[in-house]
């Protein structure tokens, strides 16, 4: 029997933090160890390309690190395919197919990439290829018949983007050949969009204001007795605020079952006063480190050879670009252009 198949994708825009780690990589992870499922993760370089074009040295470098991230929170290669998107050509042959039929006014209307035209500035000068990545990630979904897809929440659209394509594809065609995939969302708000150290509504790298996978454990320190608590906490003895409290927040996320108790004697010690912003900073720290110190570890190891790092993700592109050659293949046959043939 054929395993139910999970793909998704990062861009490598820079190193992984605790945001992408608890919205994504832990439940990877965990979805991993479960064995029942047929899984690939990939680095879109070519959608980071559509608005970076000028970037691909530091794409280049971003994918050393984001596969480095990968390896040590323990993605498996020898379980899960790791590859990288602009080494399977199919997928972009795909993506030619299915923008015919993807009206320019349905790119424009989606949701998240409206939001990112107005962030990114880019004036009258959108990429084309940056207005049709929906397609492109499409493709990338598809090729593997993936039946479900771990993504954050602004991902939405664009699994809806798909399944629409899957339909209008399978339409038209009159073929089943292409796969409806389902959208895997974060359980929870906080998990989906972890706050910034800062407070801030989202923790990333351009607002400067996350912890790294990669963060040594001084940096980690230094990060953590800097984070936002409660302005009006000033003395120990005055009763201070959990809520908007980074430290009660980010306890919420990190904390396991056994740390319950603790967690909640000391938002109570808090609220009463009495509690310094110290104590419960070296708390969290001991927390977040527990996490971090096996990760830290690995990465030291896998970094000491990176060239078997690329090799790995040269053998994982080499089984991706086969399954997608035979997608593209049964593709074409169903639109009758596999003229050769
Ligand atoms: N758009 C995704 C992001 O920004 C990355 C991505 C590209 C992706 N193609 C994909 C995710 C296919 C899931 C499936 O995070």
């Amino acid at each position: 029997m054929t395993k139910p198949v999970i793909l998704t994708g990062d861009r490598p825009t820079g190193k992984l933090h605790l945001g992408h780690y608890i919205g994504s990589l832990k439940n990877r992870i965990l979805l991993q160890n479960e064995n029942k499922y047929d899984m690939f993760v990939f680095l879109a370089d070519q959608q980071a390309l559509t608005d970076h074009a000028k970037e691909s040295q530091s794409i280049y470098e971003s994918i050393g690190n984001v596969a480095l991230d990968y390896l040590s929170v323990g993605l498996d290669p020898e379980q899960v395919t790791i590859f990288i998107q602009s080494q399977i050509p199919e997928l972009a042959e795909l993506t030619m197919y299915y923008m015919n039929l993807v009206s320019v006014a349905r790119l424009e209307r989606n949701p998240t990439v409206k939001t990112e035209i107005g962030q990114k500035g880019f004036g009258e000068s959108i990429p084309s290829g940056f207005l049709v990545y929906p397609v492109s990630q499409a493709a990338d979904i598809t090729a593997f018949k993936a039946n479900l897809v771990p993504v954050g929440n602004d991902q939405k659209p664009m699994i809806e983007q798909t399944r629409e394509i899957v339909r209008s594809f399978n339409y038209t065609y009159q073929t089943d050949v292409l796969v409806e995939p389902e959208g895997l969302f974060p359980k929870t708000e906080t998990e989906g969009r972890l706050p910034g150290l800062d407070g801030n509504a989202k923790m990333s790298k351009s607002l400067g204001n996350g912890i790294y996978l990669s963060d040594d454990v001084d940096t980690v320190q230094k990060k953590v007795m800097s984070m936002y608590t409660d302005p009006n906490h000033i003395r120990v003895e005055d009763p201070g605020k959990i809520e908007g409290n980074m430290v009660f927040t980010y306890l919420d996320v990190f904390g396991r079952e056994e740390d319950q108790v603790t967690i909640a004697e000391m938002k109570e010690h808090y609220q009463r006063g009495g509690l310094g912003d110290v104590k419960t900073k070296r708390y969290l720290l001991e927390i977040l480190e527990r996490e971090l110190v096996p990760i830290r570890k690995r990465r030291l190891e896998f970094a000491k050879d990176m060239g078997e790092v690329y090799n790995m993700l040269a053998k994982g592109s080499d089984k991706a670009r086969n399954v997608a050659a035979q997608t593209l293949d049964e593709v074409k046959t169903a639109m009758g252009i596999n003229y050769f043939k």
